[in-house]
């Protein structure tokens, strides 16, 4: 295995990101920015040998910098939606932005998506990877408590992106980190209609039409979100009402426990994923908004269904939804998740 860090560019204010490059036994490479806490791209060998870009991004730091629709960027502090940008904790009051009025989404206007992060590299013969970390300070994006994070990212020899995070406050608060990744297992040029995806979820939270979820835990069964057998994404996104998939899955597993919840194939490359988590949801997003406006690496027009996101998760709106499992960090716990994508060639 090999690491090693290059530039990547320069921030308006002068400072610098870098590209950590990651390179496994498998000649899987994945690179990483500390802009961002991005997955800029992973490659990794099809069936026929051929190696394959799965992430969508860009080339330079500078469309990072603009991009609103989250390329592979970490996502916190709340991943998803707060209802009308407000929550209460202990009586008092926390006004959010409504970045996607009357919503907060992906943690507000600058968005740990928006940060540089500090970093360490792990290089340990067997264990190659990068530690970023951030500190958020009391009240940014209007959430309360210094919020020390640490999202580490390793590659290992089985192909797979391990994804840790951690977090400590000093202020009880509300904590929901995710990763943003559009995956492709067909290389990034052509839309994701084909792939076979599995979700291990027998229910998921109906929302409304600002996407709050109702509170409603209803089943999938019936509905043409049932991906508890494998069904291609395509089979049925034209019937969606809006445009395709942006849904939150309940995942049948115990929250905390750390299983498989999702597959995804795709017959062309061979291409298989497996998604593990420790958290008791995942947003599955199918790029609906994506129109053909956006040239992402290799001058490629990104285009609606161009991309699948898994974003594990807590519901969205757990804030204010207090059936919901509770998205509540205290200062004298420390929030741990894990999410582990694995791809490799069937
Ligand atoms: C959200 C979508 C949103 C997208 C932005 C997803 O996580 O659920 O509604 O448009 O992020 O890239």
């Amino acid at each position: 295995m090999k690491i090693h860090v290059k530039a990547f560019g320069k921030l308006s204010d002068g400072r610098q990101a870098d590209i950590i490059v990651i390179e496994n036994d498998n000649k899987s490479i994945c690179k990483l920015t500390n802009y961002g806490g991005i997955v800029t791209s992973w490659t990794v060998p099809d069936k026929h040998g051929n190696m394959v870009d799965i992430v969508l991004g860009w080339d330079n730091i500078e469309k990072y910098i603009e991009d609103s629709s989250y390329l592979g960027a970490i996502i916190g502090r709340y991943g998803n939606r707060i209802a009308n940008a407000l929550f209460s904790l202990d009586g008092k009051e926390y006004k959010l932005a409504a970045n996607q009025a009357p919503n907060h989404l992906h943690g507000g206007n600058i968005g740990f998506n928006k940060v540089l992060w500090d970093y360490s590299l792990i290089d340990q013969p067997n264990e190659k990877g990068v530690i970023f970390r951030y500190l958020s300070r009391d009240m940014e994006e209007g959430y309360p408590g210094n919020l020390n994070v640490e999202v580490t990212y390793r590659l290992t020899n089985h192909n797979e992106l391990i994804i840790d995070y951690k977090a400590a406050t000093d202020k009880k608060t509300h904590v929901n980190l995710t990763n943003h990744a559009y995956f492709n297992l067909n290389g990034c040029a052509d839309d994701v209609l084909k792939h076979v995806l599995k979700i291990y979820a027998d229910h998921y939270t109906p929302s409304d039409k600002t996407l709050i979820p109702t509170g409603e835990i209803a089943p999938v069964k019936g509905t043409n979100l049932d991906f508890s057998e494998k069904k291609a994404i395509g089979e049925r996104i034209k019937k969606m009402d809006i445009g395709g998939y942006d849904h939150n899955f309940v995942l049948n597993k115990q929250p905390g426990a750390f299983e498989l919840i999702a597959e995804v194939y795709e017959p062309r490359t061979g291409l298989k994923m497996d998604v593990f988590t420790t958290e008791p949801g995942v947003q599955l997003y199918t790029a609906i908004h994506f129109d053909g406006s956006m040239t992402g690496k290799g001058s490629v027009k990104y285009k609606q269904y161009y991309g699948y996101c898994l974003e594990t998760q807590h519901f969205p709106d757990s804030p204010n939804k207090p059936h919901f499992p509770s998205t509540i960090v205290n200062p004298w716990e420390t929030y741990s998740q894990k999410t582990v994508y694995k791809v490799y060639a069937q």
